[in-house]
């Protein structure tokens, strides 16, 4: 197909788009919670930390980011010289949205004199550059245990921002990290009723949760696990089900990759889709036309620069 050929309105097949973008030498990454054609056009699709190591080891010079801002940033830090742009600048997170850098940095100040010594300051990589610029390390789901466990026993910690996970890592830890009281829309809203339901009729059933989820949601679960430690565990099972607590869209990656099992989604407590509204912006047509446009990009500000690249340096260097 001639590059120049294909006609803008029309959105051609996603392996189209894929085979398009590689000619033009686009590497397009796509978080697991796209819906399905997203995740067939990318040429690597995966969680925020496989994400995050996949920006930080090409060699190409543009990335068109399926997936959220905070994630489109993480991916412009790590790779500086490549260009980055995304589907919809206005797919945004209600966790990053949670934690202003003033408000933080104003928090930090107070638990320096209350407690006379700045804490160490954990973040989720749900958050702005300006955070990750204040903070001292970063975690994602796949890797925060392991990030919390390298910090020494006697040092204070802030965990921002996410007050689920932070509860949930405080738990398996035996930590006692003071917590910001971020939540991501999507995970707060399952119900644990109807949960409760869906177990009694599907007696047998696995159900997974995201550490997002409130503690209600986690203690009605079998396991607790970021989005790439749930897809190992369902490649490695055979003919299970599996009650999943985590955004929708996952499950199409799971019947792609582990089509042997069998998948429901967790129900939420108005809808049952479970879908983030954020990823939804991204659309097939806004997917072709970004690539065209090479546009919106997203471009972290210079001041943020050093310190977010120390505090991921240190997440991945820990990892
Ligand atoms: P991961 O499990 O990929 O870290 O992502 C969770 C999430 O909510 C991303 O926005
Ligand atoms: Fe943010 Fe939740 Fe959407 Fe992930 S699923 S992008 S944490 S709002």
């Amino acid at each position: 197909m001639e590059s120049s050929s294909l006609p803008l309105l029309e959105v051609p097949e996603a392996s189209e788009i894929r085979d398009w973008a590689t000619e033009q030498g686009i590497l397009i990454l796509a978080h697991s919670y796209q819906e399905g054609f997203l995740q067939e056009a990318a040429h690597f699709v995966g969680d925020s930390l496989e994400l995050a190591r996949k920006a930080s080891e090409t060699q190409l010079d543009s990335i068109c980011f399926c997936g959220v801002h905070f994630m489109a940033e993480t991916a412009n830090i790590l790779c500086p010289n490549a260009e980055v742009f995304v589907p919809d600048l206005d797919a945004g997170c209600s966790l990053a949205d949670s934690c202003k850098v003033e408000d933080l940095i104003r928090y930090q100040d107070h638990l320096e004199v209350k407690l006379g010594r700045r804490p160490t300051s954990i973040a989720y990589v749900n958050c702005t550059a300006a955070v990750k610029a204040a903070v001292d390390v970063i975690c994602t789901s796949g890797n925060a245990r392991a990030v919390v466990d390298s910090i020494p026993e006697n040092e204070p910690i802030l965990f921002v921002p996410d007050m689920h996970l932070g509860g949930w890592l405080n738990e398996v830890t035996g930590r006692e990290m003071i917590l910001w009281n971020g939540a991501c829309e999507v995970h707060e809203l399952f119900s644990v009723d109807t949960l409760l339901e869906l177990q009694e009729k599907n007696p047998g059933a696995i159900t997974m949760s995201h550490p997002e989820c409130p503690k209600r949601i986690r203690d009605a679960s079998d396991c607790v696990l970021g989005t790439a430690g749930m897809l190992r565990l369902v490649k490695e099972s055979r003919g299970k089900t599996f009650i999943v607590g985590t955004e929708g869209n996952m499950i199409y990656r799971f019947e792609k990759e582990a089509p042997q099992n069998t998948y429901i989604p967790a129900p939420g407590a108005s809808c049952a889709c479970n879908l983030c509204p954020y990823m939804q912006l991204n659309t097939p047509e806004k997917l072709w036309k970004c690539l065209h446009d090479r546009g919106p990009r997203v471009e972290v500000p210079s001041q943020f620069r050093r310190g977010a690249m120390a505090s991921l340096g240190r997440m991945l260097e820990t990892t």
